[in-house]
């Protein structure tokens, strides 16, 4: 029988490691790994992955300055808001023939796609649009009223303004 010794070590040497030891190592950083992967993702979970949408119920401030009859568009809305002799009514600029916007002008409105044109009350002059613009539905007064672009009043609709 023979024996064999191994080489002398230094203590200063870390110590080799055993296969068994090495992958139960392996096998408990992959499952740190996985659970901190997953804490991260479910981190992200709560976050909104759509933007809500805008109200399309406002406040609008008509300027003082606004003369009977003109339009005025607020930044970023898809209504005319007009102001005349018998109140304060508002139509919308989203074309009904295949919803472009429409520009307000001297005369009403012109539509940039394919011509169509509406007065200022929103009724067809020239199409091809098939339909009238739809009118708003319009509450408040003093100056500043709340405009619903979800619901629809019958054309000629106006709430009482405060000046004409
Ligand atoms: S979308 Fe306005 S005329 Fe066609």
């Amino acid at each position: 029988m023979t024996t064999t010794s191994l080489p002398a070590r230094s203590r200063l040497e870390p110590e080799p490691v055993a296969r068994r030891d090495f992958l139960g190592l392996s096998a408990l950083w992959a499952a740190g790994s996985a659970l901190a992967f997953a804490t991260l993702g479910a981190l992200r979970l709560p976050k909104a992955a759509v933007l809500p949408s805008p109200s399309r119920k406002y406040k609008v401030a008509l300027p003082d300055t606004l003369p009977p009859g003109e339009a005025f568009v607020p930044p970023g809305r898809n209504v005319a808001v007009f102001r005349d002799a018998e109140g304060v009514f508002a139509v919308s600029t989203v074309c009904t023939h295949l919803g472009c916007i429409v520009k307000t002008g001297p005369e009403g409105f012109d539509c940039p796609c394919h011509g169509s044109r509406f007065a200022k009350d929103g009724s067809v002059t020239k199409g091809p649009a098939p339909r009238a613009l739809a009118w708003r539905k319009v509450s408040g007064s003093g100056g500043t009223y709340v405009v619903d672009e979800g619901e629809d009043v019958a054309p000629g609709t106006r709430v009482k303004g405060d000046k004409a």
